[in-house]
């Protein structure tokens, strides 16, 4: 069985119609038959029912069809890496979560500039999950994000877990009440979290840490992303939870407390392909950690 038959058999099967399939294809529509033909005999299965108008699907032909995409989308994808890995001009694509900028990033971004100048960099705000996406499709070949998220074609290294704060109005009781916070002293409140969408996000971990110690929060408001929240904080609107780098983004109107709890951490996710072996990722991963030692920020180790 060949890659071809099943390019033909999914295009048959998705249009329900061989004429459909044929313009689609771009070819003519005997010899589509034909190699729909020779599948069916190769495998000693039927996967149209025969005479059927619009043409239907046996049993075999559904479940062939579910695997046939899954193995196309594949090869796509594996198209799509392996011409980026095998690209000849050192350019290195970055894609981040927003949150990110207000830790490390920045540093980082200008060490690797000042120090591997022969690289282009470039650097893309998005999501995690459109970083997995963008990493299979060869768009960008580093992502910093913050989920968890587990893929075959994706290698993760954990590279930090920061700590989470509150962030309230200045002007609220809880400022004043104790130096630092539980989760509980903010289930009466109302909690805005972010990003809205897409989700798994981050929005998911907050909501977890709740979930985790059995604890449910007054109401909850949805902000579109993160500046948004603070913005709605400091409107008096409500209390948020953030990573501890936020602190770097201070404003007057916004104060930002400890969480005394165990465990209340959001990690800082390097992504990249699997089997990706590109020596300026190696070093990017390097300078990383040089920087941490430098700046006696605790982390972990992962060996390339
Ligand atoms: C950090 O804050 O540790 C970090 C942020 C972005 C990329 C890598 C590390």
């Amino acid at each position: 069985m060949e890659l071809r038959h099943l390019r033909y058999f999914v295009a048959v099967a998705e249009e329900r119609n061989f004429t459909r399939a044929a313009e689609r294809l771009h070819i003519a529509q005997p010899p589509l038959s034909r190699q729909i033909q020779q599948l069916e005999e190769e495998l000693g299965v039927t996967l149209f029912e025969r005479g059927s108008r619009p043409l239907k699907l046996t049993e075999a032909g559904r479940f062939c069809l579910a695997h046939a995409q899954q193995l196309l989308a594949q090869t796509a994808e594996l198209k799509a890496m392996t011409q980026r890995v095998g690209q000849i001009e050192r350019k290195m694509s970055v894609g981040f979560v927003a949150s990110t900028l207000y830790g490390m990033l920045p540093k980082i971004i200008r060490r690797f500039r000042a120090e591997y100048s022969e690289v282009a960099l470039s650097l893309h705000e998005m999501t995690t999950m459109e970083q997995i996406k963008a990493l299979k499709e060869g768009k960008i070949d580093v992502g910093f994000g913050r989920i968890r998220h587990e893929d075959p074609n994706v290698r993760r290294i954990v590279l930090r877990e920061e700590r989470l704060m509150a962030a309230l109005p200045s002007e609220h009781p809880l400022t004043l009440a104790k130096p630092t916070l539980t989760l509980l002293d903010l289930v009466p409140e109302t909690l805005i979290i972010y990003p809205k969408a897409p989700r798994p996000s981050y929005a998911d971990q907050v909501l977890a840490a709740f979930q985790d110690r059995a604890l449910t929060p007054h109401k909850i408001v949805e902000a579109r992303e993160l500046q948004i929240a603070l913005g709605l904080v400091a409107a008096g609107e409500g209390v948020s939870i953030l990573p501890s780098s936020m602190l770097n983004l201070r404003r007057s109107d916004v104060t930002y407390m400890e969480l005394n709890e165990q465990n209340l951490v959001s990690p800082i996710i390097m992504s990249m392909r699997m089997r990706d072996e590109s020596p300026d990722i190696k070093a990017l991963l390097n300078l990383i950690y040089d920087l941490y030692d430098e700046e006696n920020i605790e982390y972990k180790k992962e060996l390339w």
